[in-house]
């Protein structure tokens, strides 16, 4: 393909329910010449993540919300091809939202060139970027996660919950891990260390903590809500902590569903619960990336990739998250390295 034309997935309609590759439309334009100040970026790998279907709402979160036509907001890692700016060079590696297409063109100030690792590149998705800072700072200093609590973890066999797991072994937690299928938790229990395992497709959510967490949850990494979320709050510890961050089991949801029925027990627990979202915590980046890379070579730290090859292959990908298609994180493979 010659550099000067694009391809790209445009987000078409907004998903009522399920997002599916109807939502998207595959468009080739052409690639405007750069301004100053400007980088042109081959996407290498696109993360895909539950809230880029958060994005495609028609409405503003923590970021503005995308208009409809606009390529698919997403953030990848690329290769710089051009440069009008002196800060980034050609070949140089960098991440930024580059969106669901094989080239963008953005400012050079928009993006974060990328420190060499001692790992493949792809690890800067699967061990540290946004889901390494949201694992490590939502248990550390969100949750002010400590040695001997009992820490409860749901969506645990996906990105953000698989390091949880193991960031809350590696700071001496007990670990319960909530995932949907006997192979994701005979993952977590055999080979993240996983204290004990609740398969919420056969086991009903409140039953397996009460069966799990006798002595009640010091600390939840919420990443489901719903009744996963209200059967944490059921079984609180005094003084609890819920770290949300996630509600996956909601964004599909075309109605707001009810809130939880077991709120009281925060209340009576003195228990806090806190949102936070990981863009907050870039500037600590470098902290979180050296604890991890030192468990991830210490042998004390795994991560997995669910890796889909073709820019294609997004809107599949990213059912996989809604489905529990996944274990560990969901990647495109745009380009080679
Ligand atoms: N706050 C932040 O800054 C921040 C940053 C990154 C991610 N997040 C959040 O972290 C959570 C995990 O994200 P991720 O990227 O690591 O995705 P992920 O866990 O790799 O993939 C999503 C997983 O969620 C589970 N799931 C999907 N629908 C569900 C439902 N209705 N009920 C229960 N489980 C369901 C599935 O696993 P099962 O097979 O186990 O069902 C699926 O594999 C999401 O809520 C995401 O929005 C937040």
């Amino acid at each position: 393909m010659s550099t000067a034309i694009n391809s790209a997935w445009h987000l078409a309609s907004r998903p009522t329910d399920l997002p599916s590759a109807a939502n998207f439309a595959w468009r080739e334009t052409t690639l405007p010449a750069l301004a100053d100040g400007q980088v042109r970026v081959r996407t290498i790998w696109l993360s895909i993540d539950p809230t880029n279907r958060i994005w495609m709402n028609d409405a503003d979160s923590y970021l503005p919300k995308l208009e409809l036509g606009e390529v698919m907001r997403g953030i990848g890692i690329g290769r710089v091809e051009e440069s009008r700016d002196a800060s980034l060079q050609a070949g140089d590696i960098v991440q930024g939202m580059l969106g669901w297409q094989h080239y963008s063109v953005s400012p050079a100030k928009a993006l974060s060139k990328l420190p060499p690792i001692p790992l493949p590149l792809s690890a800067h998705f699967g061990l540290l970027g946004h889901i390494g800072l949201t694992a490590y700072f939502g248990l550390t200093d969100v949750a002010q996660a400590r040695a001997g609590e009992t820490l409860v973890v749901s969506a645990a066999a996906g990105a953000v919950g698989s390091l949880a797991v193991q960031i809350g072994k590696n700071l001496g937690m007990r670990v319960v891990a909530i995932a949907g299928g006997a192979e994701k938790c005979r993952w977590l229990s055999d080979e993240l260390g996983a204290d004990a395992v609740i398969d919420y497709k056969v086991e009903d959510v409140a039953a397996g903590l009460a069966r799990t967490c006798p002595d009640g949850i010091d600390v939840d990494f919420e990443n489901v809500g719903g009744r996963t979320l209200d059967a944490v709050l059921g079984n609180l510890k005094l003084g609890a902590r819920i770290a949300l961050c996630g509600l996956i089991s909601q964004y599909n949801a075309s109605a707001p569903e009810p809130g939880p029925a077991n709120l009281a027990q925060l209340l009576m627990q003195r228990g806090r619960m806190q949102g936070f979202i990981v863009l907050d915590y870039l500037d600590r980046a470098p902290e979180a990336a050296e604890k991890l890379i030192a468990w991830h070579l210490a042998g004390r730290m795994h991560y997995r990739l669910d890796v889909s090859d073709g820019l294609e292959s997004a809107p599949a990908a990213l059912s996989k998250l809604f489905s529990g298609a996944n274990t560990g994180k969901v990647l495109v493979r745009v380009s080679a390295e």
